[in-house]
């Protein structure tokens, strides 16, 4: 039987065994996946015990991240460019490392029917999930992708990184009223962390539509905060969840699985 898991910390309520056991019983594939609790300390002692226990594939979750892009030997594109591995594979005697939450944040954003190109994006956060989904969000050209973060210089090193290719990417501290957004991004750990959330004033006057990337069983705190501040439409992080699942379940099994309907049966 093929054996894979989703490692990191806390990993107890991961959904992510139950979307990848729905996942093989579509594909007809006998697999095993387990939540596997992983920290930055243990990482490379925990991954090669895993690796020589058969495993052939890892999902990673917060916070080790950036310590699987590390230990990857070969990387993808959007892994190199964000530093962020969410998907191992273990494959001919190599470490492959790709990353699948940027692109299954846009196939949710799509499903949902966000539109990134020649939009006024705000991107919350300037933290390891935002890392990991920008150079996806920067591939729908959007008009502007603004970047705000709570410690401006996390958020200024990211602008200057991509400027040179993309100059629809800045920093924003204040708005003012040239700008209408058109699209919120939370990637904060602030709702998680049970943290009030540091937001520019007037941030939802324009009505934009609204991604939280985390999610819980009743609306979010920051999606709850969107909605009383003038949003009308408001969604949560478990969408990516399932299509980044979705991804590397395909990357390791070159089967794509259907995503429909699993939000409802997952929900918490
Ligand atoms: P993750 O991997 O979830 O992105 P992270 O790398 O620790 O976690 O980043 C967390 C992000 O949430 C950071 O951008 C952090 O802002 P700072 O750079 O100022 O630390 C942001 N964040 C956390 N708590 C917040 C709060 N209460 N208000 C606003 N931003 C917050």
């Amino acid at each position: 039987m093929n054996k894979y898991a989703v490692i990191g910390s806390p990993i107890d309520h991961s959904l992510s065994p139950q979307i990848h056991s729905i996942f093989a019983q579509e594909a007809d594939i006998e697999i095993s996946y387990e939540a596997i609790e992983v920290n930055k300390e243990n990482f490379k002692i925990k991954v090669d015990e895993l690796l020589n226990k058969g495993y052939l594939g890892l999902n990673v979750t917060l916070p080790i991240k950036e310590e699987a892009f590390n230990y990857a030997e070969v990387k993808s594109e959007n892994a190199s460019l964000s530093e962020s591995v969410n998907t191992l594979s273990f494959l001919d005697s190599s470490i492959y490392g790709h990353t699948t939450d940027g692109d299954g944040l846009l196939s949710d954003l799509s499903e949902k029917g966000f539109v990134l190109e020649s939009s006024s994006v705000v991107l919350l956060g300037a933290g390891g999930s935002a890392k990991s989904i920008i150079p996806s969000l920067l591939s729908k050209k959007p008009k502007n992708l603004f970047l705000i973060n709570r410690t401006r210089e996390k958020a200024e090193n990211l602008v200057n990184r991509y400027k040179t290719h993309f100059p629809q990417i800045e920093l924003l501290e204040e708005l003012n009223s040239e700008i209408s957004v058109d699209i919120v991004i939370n990637s904060t750990s602030a709702g998680t962390l049970g943290e009030d959330i540091f937001l520019p004033e007037n941030l939802f006057n324009s009505k934009p539509k609204v991604y939280d990337l985390a999610y819980s069983k009743s609306e979010t705190p920051f999606n709850l905060r969107a909605k009383k501040e003038g949003s009308r439409e408001v969604y949560d992080g478990l969408g990516m969840l399932i299509h980044q699942a979705a991804l590397s379940f395909e990357i390791w099994n070159r089967f794509k699985p259907s995503t429909k309907g699993i939000e409802k049966k997952i929900r918490p």
